[in-house]
């Protein structure tokens, strides 16, 4: 399978990477927001500080006279600990205060450096009549950011804070959102693999509508599938007639020329077209047989089985070929045998044992058949009078085309052990073949769970 990502990784990657960057953007606006109030709100103080001391500017005998009022300087010093600075001037003229403080031709706020340390200064003017002309008494109030810098420095800590509990939020609600979007997945994923192999009705879970392609497209492809396996069932059973019918014509054609011909090498060769059409018929048959068994094994139908009348009507069938042999059947099979199973590959394996029972036992021999519950099985014996397994390892006589040492003449394809064997296995079953002591005859056990 070709795995590329994941959705839900994709999802929770993408997801907490934009909390991530909300929680940045978040906090470096709260940031910049506090910043600009704080500002604002030290510039409102070094104004009103400024104006007090404008007022306190008057004009006494044509000399300007500054009798700068307590509390406007200590508005000031009540903030914080910064250091305040003030400047009185009258046009390029420092009047009073420090003279080299930083100038504005404006009344207005700004920021700059004094004596190595940030300040903000504030800059107030009004007109005074002066030996009747107006001039221009401009005051400067400036204070050191300490106050500022602590103050941004606690609000910034707070951001943080903030931002992190955003993040945390976020990713817990991205772990949420990322798992209820790939539920519907999930689900679908599971019952289409609760399914048996013969499942094949289409999927019905219901499923969000980005998912409506996907499923339509597995249904109509399952819809496909049952198609293509119901016309392949046809076709075994079709390509089995077509094979098998022509070649008993054939057969019976050559039966009919044996007995007219009386040549010794024509009989030989007669016998051995016969011979050939045989191992063909019955290969044919085999193989066929077995197409289907591993067809049905896939799509195992299963249904209550009464293993006693099945024996019954294989045994019944294979009397008249076992007849031929005075070959002798001895059954003891127990009542309530029930079993859930396919009917037809159960009827296919138990007729290979059988077959094979009849196959190789010599003439005038029993064959016992035994049905009966052991516990939580129902197990079936076919025991013969004949040569027993021969092969060097007799479970590979399970393999398929695989035939023993011991078939001499007999003919076969060796797929029937191969047949009973997978039968039983599709059923949780097993087949086991016992290495018989010699002269006693083969042992075939096939168990299944009742
Ligand atoms: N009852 C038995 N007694 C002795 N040998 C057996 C018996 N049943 C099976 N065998 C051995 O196991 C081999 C495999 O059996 P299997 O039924 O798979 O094939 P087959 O009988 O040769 O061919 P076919 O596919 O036509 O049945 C046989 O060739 C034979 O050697
Ligand atoms: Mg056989």
């Amino acid at each position: 399978m070709n795995i590329q990502g994941s959705i839900y990784r994709r999802l929770m990657l993408q997801l907490v990477g934009s909390a991530a960057i909300l929680a940045a953007i978040l906090f470096l606006l709260f940031q910049s927001f506090a910043r600009q109030l704080a500002v604002e709100s030290q510039d409102t103080t070094l104004k009103a500080s400024a104006s007090a001391i404008l007022e306190s500017v008057s004009v006494q005998q044509g000399q300007v006279v500054a009798d700068i009022p307590y509390a406007a300087l200590a508005m000031l010093g009540n903030v914080s600990d910064d250091r305040v600075f003030y400047q009185i001037s009258r046009g390029t003229d420092v009047l009073t205060g420090y003279e080299d403080l930083p100038r504005s031709l404006d009344d207005t706020s700004w920021t700059a450096k004094y004596r190595d340390d940030p300040i903000r200064l504030v800059k107030v003017s009004r007109s005074l009549p002066i030996n009747g002309s107006l001039t221009t008494i401009a005051v400067t109030v400036a204070q050191t950011q300490d106050g500022l810098a602590q103050k941004l420095g606690e609000i910034s800590r707070t951001a943080i804070l903030i931002g992190l509990i955003f993040f945390a939020v976020a990713t817990i609600l991205a772990v949420w959102a990322a798992r209820s979007s790939v539920r519907p997945l999930n689900i679908v994923a599971a019952a289409v693999s609760r399914r048996g192999p013969a499942d094949l009705r289409p999927v019905t879970t219901p499923v969000p509508s980005e998912m409506a392609p996907l499923t339509q497209a597995l249904n109509a492809f399952i819809a496909r599938l049952d198609r293509s396996l119901s016309q392949s069932e046809d076709f075994i059973a079709e390509a089995a007639h077509r094979v098998r019918t022509p070649l008993a014509t054939v057969r019976a054609q050559a039966e009919v020329t044996l007995r007219r011909v009386d040549k010794e090498e024509n009989r030989v060769a007669l016998k051995q077209m016969i011979r050939a059409v045989d191992e063909s018929s019955r290969a044919a048959g085999q193989l066929l047989d077995h197409a289907m068994v591993a067809f049905r094994t896939d799509h195992l139908e299963r249904s209550k089985l009464d293993l006693r009348a099945i024996i019954e009507e294989i045994v019944e069938r294979q009397t008249p070929i076992a007849d031929l042999k005075d070959i002798e059947f001895l059954q003891t099979t127990a009542p309530d045998c029930i079993v859930l199973g396919d009917t037809i590959l159960i009827q296919n394996a138990l007729t290979n044992i059988i077959d094979n029972a009849v196959k190789y036992s010599p003439n005038e021999t029993v064959i016992t058949v035994t049905l009966e519950r052991e516990g939580a099985e129902v197990v079936l014996t076919v025991a013969d009078q004949g040569p027993g397994f021969e092969a060097d390892n007799i479970n590979a006589l399970t393999d398929r085309f695989a035939r023993g040492t011991n078939v001499g003449q007999t003919v076969g394809s060796g797929l029937g052990l191969t047949i009973a064997n997978e039968v039983a296995k599709a059923h949780n079953g097993t087949l086991t073949l016992k290495q018989s002591t010699k002269g006693s005859g083969a042992c075939v056990t096939l168990s299944l769970p009742a």
